[in-house]
């Protein structure tokens, strides 16, 4: 199936003409004046996620525009390819099924596999869950987590989101970093007889991997631990390399399923360990509910979709680079670094998937802090500074975290409180980009902490916020296994549909190996000093580093 890349399309050339009559222009507080019914028809309800798209910069006419080049584009049809297990990884040669993970039994590509992998995983989480928490030696009460990337982001950020479904008897470290640091940090924590190692990596080659495994073997060896086949275990596509580390318990998946879309596949161990198998298995439910809404709802409807477009719109016509993510959940801390993979790795390429450059930008820069800790840091740039970035606020109905021990009703209150608390902070942040403040409304206040030796209008400068920055709001009931999974396939598919259209494969990242590559070429020189053949910058370093 061939489609046209997107600026070989009529609607490109149409928003291309849109944006010179209007779109440069676009303004929030004149979109709403024009359409009392705008927050209506912006407000999409996808399952688990309802999402305010009010407050970002699209009209009628660009949505009108976006969706035209989502048809030119054949966007349901690389949707359906992708689904269906067609080679989408042209590269690589391979289908990107990580939508199969999370179907019903009997239902998807590979069903039979992918469930009885699933049942096997399953089974030994609720063994290790059992007794957990026990004295006895090889009752599980840590379990620590060594891999990198799509090996380590997705359980990283799950397993404190979800920390009300955490089994009480169980403490979970991620140990991903080169840097001994990481490593050393949790084996401080840990007793060899009570810990569970899983070495999580699709290859069984990445070099951090394979190191921190090494070390944290010598470790348990070092300080009495015994059953290697016990405390270490392996999820991995790559069974042979496992077995050669020592490693007899292995948790399978296969080359179809890419590293940052993993964490539905045996590389979410973790999660099932931390949930159970039923929160395991609703969180998979969550994100089929949205699968099923990407495949099915009309595209006017398909939140999936419409979020792609506009970050289309964002990135190639009104020029944003970056994007901002704030969760206002201190769980979800580290969605935005999971994101940052998802985005970054699977759209940040300059040639198309036949290797053709690209005329145009290509993924934005993804980044972010939970709120409202990044209100006190990085906000004054987003309300005043000189770029417009779009900012994505996640809301979040109902409190979900594990309360201190029992809660006295006075301590329930005042959490209650603190929830609101986070809820109206973040309103409000979005409301301020919205409207910003003009210099006569500042010049009508008055500011006692103003210095007196300043002209007032020059303070009213400083104090006007221009307003029409555009945001998005998510908003969850609760954060849940099934909602959480729901969330995160969302974003999934918002990455495939702007990736869809720019012509590229969103499922390879060449763009790791180089570094790589030369890497091994300079780790031995560390120790030799051989600086023979390289570059004047590196070789002075490596002199100064020796
Ligand atoms: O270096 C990039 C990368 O290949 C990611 O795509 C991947 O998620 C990560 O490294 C870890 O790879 P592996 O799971 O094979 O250890």
């Amino acid at each position: 199936m061939a489609f046209p890349r997107c600026d070989r399309t009529l609607a490109w050339s149409a928003l291309g003409g849109h944006l010179q009559a209007h779109g440069r222009d676009l303004n929030l507080r004149q979109l709403f004046a024009d359409d009392p019914d705008r927050v209506r028809r912006l407000g999409i309800q996808a399952p688990e996620v309802f999402a305010d798209l009010s407050r970002s910069h699209l009209d009628v006419a660009t949505l009108h525009h976006l969706l035209d080049l989502a048809r030119e584009c054949g966007l349901a049809e690389q949707r359906d390819a992708l689904m269906g297990g067609d080679v989408v990884n042209v590269t690589e040669g391979r289908a990107a099924l990580h939508t199969a993970l999370r179907a019903p039994r009997g239902q998807g590509p590979h069903s039979e596999q992918v469930h009885e992998a699933l049942d096997r995983m399953l089974a030994f989480v609720e063994e290790v869950r059992q007794t957990a928490g026990g004295s006895m030696p090889g009752q599980i009460s840590d379990v620590v987590n060594i891999g990198i990337g799509g090996s380590d982001l997705g359980p990283q950020m799950v397993v404190p989101a979800l920390d009300a479904f955490v089994h009480p008897g169980l403490n979970f470290h991620f140990v991903s970093n080169a840097d001994g640091q990481d490593l050393a940090s949790v084996l401080r924590k840990v007793n060899p007889a009570h810990t569970l190692f899983v070495i999580a990596s699709k290859t069984f080659t990445t070099q951090e991997t394979m190191a921190n495994a090494q070390t944290a073997r010598q470790w348990f060896l070092d300080h009495g631990g015994q059953d290697i086949a016990r405390h270490f275990v392996a999820t991995t596509t790559n069974v042979k390399l496992a077995a050669d580390f020592g490693i007899t318990q292995t948790f399978g998946f296969w080359d179809w399923v890419g590293g940052r879309f993993s964490m539905w596949s045996a590389i979410g161990l973790p999660i099932a360990l931390s949930l159970g198998s039923s929160n395991f298995l609703a969180m998979l439910a969550g994100a089929h509910a949205m699968d099923e809404h990407f495949a099915q709802a009309p595209l006017e409807q398909n939140l999936p979709t419409l979020l792609g477009l506009m970050d289309i719109w964002y990135r190639n016509f009104k020029g944003y680079t970056s994007r901002c993510v704030v969760p206002y959940h201190h769980g979800l801390r580290r969605l935005p670094a999971y994101l940052q993979q998802l985005v970054m790795e699977s759209n940040g390429k300059g040639v198309d998937a036949q290797g053709g450059p690209l005329p145009f930008a290509t993924s934005d820069v993804v980044w972010g802090e939970p709120g409202t800790n990044g209100q006190h840091a990085f906000f004054q740039m987003l309300h005043q500074g000189t770029d417009v970035i779009p900012v994505e606020f996640l809301l979040v109905k109902q409190a979900s975290y594990r309360a201190p021990g029992s809660l006295t009703p006075a301590m329930r209150t005042l959490l209650n409180e603190q929830h609101h608390m986070l809820l109206a902070n973040g309103l409000a942040q979005a409301q301020a980009l919205m409207w910003g403040k003009s210099a006569d409304e500042a010049m009508r206040e008055s500011v006692p902490t103003a210095s007196p030796d300043m002209a007032p209008e020059a303070i009213a400068r400083h104090r006007t916020f221009p307003g029409n920055r555009p945001s998005l709001t998510l908003l969850l009931d609760e954060v849940t296994p099934r909602s959480l999974g729901a969330l995160v396939a969302l974003y999934e598919h918002r990455t495939f549909v702007s990736g869809a259209l720019w012509g590229i494969n969103s499922f390879d990242q060449w763009g790791v190996e180089l570094g790589k590559a030369l890497c091994k070429d300079l780790l031995p020189r560390l120790s030799s000093g051989d600086t023979s053949g390289l570059d004047a910058a590196t070789a002075a370093m490596i002199a100064r580093l020796r």
